[in-house]
C-alpha cells in the first residue's frame, strides 16, 4: 500500500517538476524573443540602418551607333550621382556593343573599351565603388578568360581582378551586405548571335556556390548578373534558381524592355528570391536605384533627368515584398513612414495619404530622408495604398502611389515580367522545336501509310457553311501532302530533311577569330568545347516553318496541279501557281543563306552552311523531280 502511494506520489511530483520546467522554459523562450524584438531595430524617424545604391544596365557604348551613350553616362554621374550619392554602382554588363557596322558581324574594338572605361573613371569621382561585370555583348569574340581578346579584363573596373563572377563586401556599422556577381557568358565566347543564352560551367558555378556560402553571414545578399535567370543554363544541371535561394534579390539586364512592351520585368520565385530585371542604358537612358533600409529593399526604375527620385522604403511596395528574406514584420513595428527623395531642385512640401486619407506632413530627417509618424496597428490587415504628393521648386508637383500590407499580403507582379523571367525559356524553345518536328514526321508517315484518303478526308457536304470552307480548305491540302507522300524519292527526301535539320551540322564557320566551330540544333563544337546554344531552337523553329513545310505544300500543290492537267494551260498560269511561289521560297532562303551566318561567322558559313546553303540545293532538286514526274491525270480532287 505504502509502496503504491509513494509511487503515485513520485510521479505526480515528476509530472509537476516536467510541467513547471516547460513552462519555465517558454518563459525564457518567450522572454528572448520578446527580448529580441525589442532590441529589434525599428523603423523610426532617423537616418540609420539606410543606405543605397544604383544600376544601369545594358549601355552598349559602339562606335557605329548611338554616340550619345558615353557622354550621357558621364552627364548622368555628373548630374545624377552627385544628388543621390548612391554607396556604389552595378553596371549589369553589355558595357560595349562590340557589333559591327553590318550589325551581324561581332568583335571586341578597343576604341568602345578605351571610352568605357573614361567614362567610368569619370563616374568614380562620385562613387568609388564600381561594381561591373560581362554581358554577352562583352563576350562576343573572347576563345578564353585570359585571351587577349577578352578586353573586359583590360578596361573595365573589375575585370583586371574578377575577370568572371565574384563577390564584394559592403560594410556599414550597423551590417554587412554582399553582393555576388553572376557571370553566366559562354566560354568560350562564341560571335554573335550564339550566345544569347547564358551558360555557368562546373567551375563556373563552384566559385559561385563559394561567394554565397561565405555571404550567409551577412545581413543581405544581391546577386546581379545580365542575363535573367530563365536564360541560363548550368553544366552540372542544377537551376541557378536553386544555387541562388539565399539570395534576397537577383537584379539583371540583357531583356532591354523588349522594345518596350514589358517595361517592368520582376518576378518572386518560389525560392522567394526577388528577380528584378532592369531596361536599357542603351537606348531608354533607364537607371535603378536601390534601398536597403532596415534590411528592407525598395527599388525605383527612372529615366535619366526625370526628377524628383522617390522611394517609399517604409511601407514597403507589397508586390515587391520578399518575406524569407526580409525583416518583413518591422514594418508593422515601425514608428515612421520613411521616403528617400532626390531631386534637383528643393523639396517643397510633401502631403502623405494613406487609402486616400489625409495622413499629414513628412519632414526632412536626414540629407533625402523624409519621415512622418504613424500607427500602423491602426491599419487593418490586407492591402492598402499610400500616396505622397510632392511639391518641388524646380519640378512642380510629383505624386509618388504605391501599395503596401502589414499582414504579408503581396499582389501579384504583373503578367508579362513574371511570365518570362519565370519560364525556362531554353528548355521551351526545344520542347516547341520538337513538337513541331514530331508532328511534321508524323504526318508524312501516316499520309505515307493510306493507300487511300477517302476515309481521312471530312465529309463536307454535311457539315454547316460555317465550317465548309475551312474544311475544303483542310481536305485540298491533305490530298496534296498525301500526293507527295506517295512518291518514294521526294517522301524519304522530305524525311531525310528534317531529320538532319535536327541532328546534322547546320553550318561551319568562324565561331571565334582563327576558331572554326560547327553548329547543330542541340549545341556547338569550338574551341574544343561543346556549348549548349538553346538559340538554335528558335532557328530550328524558323527553318521547319520557313522552309521544309512550306516546300511539302509547294510540291503537294504542283504535283495536284499536274493531276488536274492544267499544266497544259497557259504559260502564265504555270508561271503564277507553280513558279512564282517556288521562286519566292528560294529566294528568301538564297537571302537568309548569304546574308547572316556569312556575316556572322565568315564566307566558311556560306560554303559549308548544309542548312541553309543546303537547303537551296534540296529544294530545286525537289522541284526538279516534281517537274519531271508522269503523273496519271484525274479530273477533280477532294
Ligand atoms: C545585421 O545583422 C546583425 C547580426 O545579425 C544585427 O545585429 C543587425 O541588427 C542587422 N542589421 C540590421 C539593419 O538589421
Ligand atoms: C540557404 O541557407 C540555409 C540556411 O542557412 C541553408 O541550409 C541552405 O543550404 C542554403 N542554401 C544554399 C543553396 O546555399
Ligand atoms: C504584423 O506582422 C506579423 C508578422 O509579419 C503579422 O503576423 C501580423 O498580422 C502583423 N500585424 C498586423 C496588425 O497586421
Amino acid at each position: 500500500m505504502k509502496v503504491v502511494a509513494c509511487i503515485i506520489l513520485l510521479s505526480l511530483f515528476l509530472i509537476v517538476l516536467v510541467f513547471v520546467s516547460r513552462s519555465v522554459q517558454n518563459n525564457i523562450d518567450r522572454n528572448d524573443r520578446l527580448r529580441d524584438q525589442q532590441s529589434d531595430v525599428i523603423p523610426g524617424g532617423g537616418n540609420e540602418n539606410l543606405f543605397w545604391f544604383v544600376q544601369v544596365s545594358d549601355i552598349h557604348v559602339s562606335r557605329y551607333r548611338g554616340f550619345g551613350r558615353a557622354p550621357d553616362l558621364k552627364a548622368f554621374c555628373d548630374t545624377h550621382l552627385k544628388i543621390i550619392k548612391p554607396k556604389l554602382v552595378i553596371a549589369s554588363g553589355d558595357l560595349t556593343d562590340a557589333k559591327c557596322s553590318d550589325l551581324d558581324g561581332s568583335k571586341q574594338f578597343h576604341d568602345e573599351w578605351q571610352t568605357y572605361h573614361e567614362s567610368f573613371k569619370y563616374c568614380q569621382q562620385f562613387v568609388k565603388t564600381w561594381l561591373d561585370l560581362r554581358g554577352n555583348h562583352d563576350a562576343f569574340d573572347t576563345p578564353a578568360l585570359n585571351h587577349k581578346d577578352n578586353l573586359f579584363r583590360q578596361y573595365s573596373a573589375q575585370g583586371k581582378d574578377h575577370p568572371s563572377s565574384y563577390s564584394y563586401l559592403h560594410q556599414e556599422p550597423f551590417g554587412k551586405y554582399s553582393f555576388v556577381a553572376v557571370d553566366a557568358s559562354p566560354n568560350p565566347g562564341p560571335k554573335r548571335p550564339f550566345n544569347f543564352f547564358g551558360y555557368i560551367r562546373k567551375d563556373g558555378e563552384t566559385a559561385l556556390t563559394t561567394y554565397l556560402n561565405e555571404a550567409k553571414t551577412s545581413n543581405m545578399t544581391i546577386a546581379f548578373g545580365h542575363y535573367p535567370t530563365s536564360l541560363i543554363g548550368t553544366q552540372s544541371g542544377n537551376n541557378i534558381r536553386n544555387i541562388l535561394s539565399n539570395v534576397t534579390a537577383y537584379l539583371c539586364g540583357h531583356l532591354h524592355t523588349l522594345a518596350g512592351i514589358v517595361p517592368q520585368m520582376f518576378a518572386r520565385h518560389k525560392t522567394g528570391m526577388l528577380e528584378l530585371e532592369l531596361g536599357d542604358w542603351k537606348d531608354e537612358r533607364i537607371y535603378r536605384v536601390l534601398a536597403v533600409d532596415h534590411d528592407i529593399l525598395s527599388i525605383v526604375d527612372v529615366v535619366k533627368d526625370r526628377w524628383p527620385v522617390v522611394i517609399i522604403t517604409n511601407p514597403k511596395e507589397a508586390s515587391l515584398m520578399a518575406p524569407v528574406h526580409e525583416p518583413l514584420y518591422r514594418i508593422n513595428k515601425s514608428t515612421h513612414i520613411r521616403i528617400l527623395i532626390f531631386t534637383d531642385g528643393e523639396v517643397n512640401n510633401i502631403d502623405v495619404y494613406i487609402d486616400s486619407i489625409y495622413w499629414g506632413k513628412a519632414k526632412q530627417s536626414d540629407g533625402p530622408l523624409y519621415v512622418l509618424p504613424w500607427k500602423p496597428d491602426k491599419i487593418s490587415p490586407g492591402v492598402h495604398s499610400i500616396k505622397v504628393v510632392i511639391k518641388d521648386s524646380l519640378n512642380g508637383e510629383y505624386i509618388k502611389e504605391q501599395l503596401f500590407s502589414l499582414d504579408g499580403t503581396s499582389p501579384l507582379l504583373p503578367f508579362k515580367g513574371r511570365f518570362l523571367l519565370m519560364l525556362d525559356i531554353a528548355q521551351l524553345a526545344q520542347a516547341i522545336y520538337c513538337f513541331i518536328v514530331v508532328v511534321y514526321i508524323g504526318v508524312l508517315v501516316l499520309l505515307h501509310q493510306c493507300n487511300s484518303l477517302e476515309s481521312h478526308l471530312f465529309a463536307v457536304v454535311r457539315h454547316s457553311s460555317i465550317f465548309k470552307p475551312f474544311l475544303t480548305f483542310y481536305n485540298s491540302w491533305l490530298y496534296r501532302v498525301w500526293l507527295v507522300t506517295k512518291i518514294n524519292n521526294i517522301y524519304y527526301s522530305l524525311l531525310g530533311a528534317i531529320l538532319y535539320v535536327s541532328f546534322g551540322p547546320w553550318l561551319f564557320g568562324q565561331m571565334m577569330e582563327g576558331h572554326t566551330g560547327v553548329v547543330f540544333v542541340w549545341g556547338m563544337f569550338v574551341h574544343g568545347s561543346y556549348l549548349p546554344v538553346c538559340l538554335t531552337y528558335f532557328y530550328g523553329i524558323f527553318q521547319v516553318i520557313t522552309f521544309n513545310i512550306p516546300l511539302t505544300m509547294l510540291l503537294g500543290y504542283h504535283l495536284n496541279y499536274k493531276q488536274l492537267g492544267y499544266s497544259r494551260k497557259t504559260l502564265c498560269h504555270t508561271v503564277r501557281h507553280i513558279y512564282f511561289p517556288f521562286l519566292a521560297l528560294i529566294l528568301f532562303q538564297t537571302y537568309i543563306a548569304s546574308s547572316e551566318f556569312p556575316s556572322a561567322y565568315g564566307t566558311r558559313a556560306l560554303v559549308l552552311g548544309p542548312l541553309r546553303t543546303g537547303s537551296i540545293i534540296f529544294g530545286l532538286v525537289m522541284f526538279y523531280i516534281v517537274r519531271n514526274i508522269k503523273i496519271p491525270r484525274r479530273s477533280s480532287s477532294p
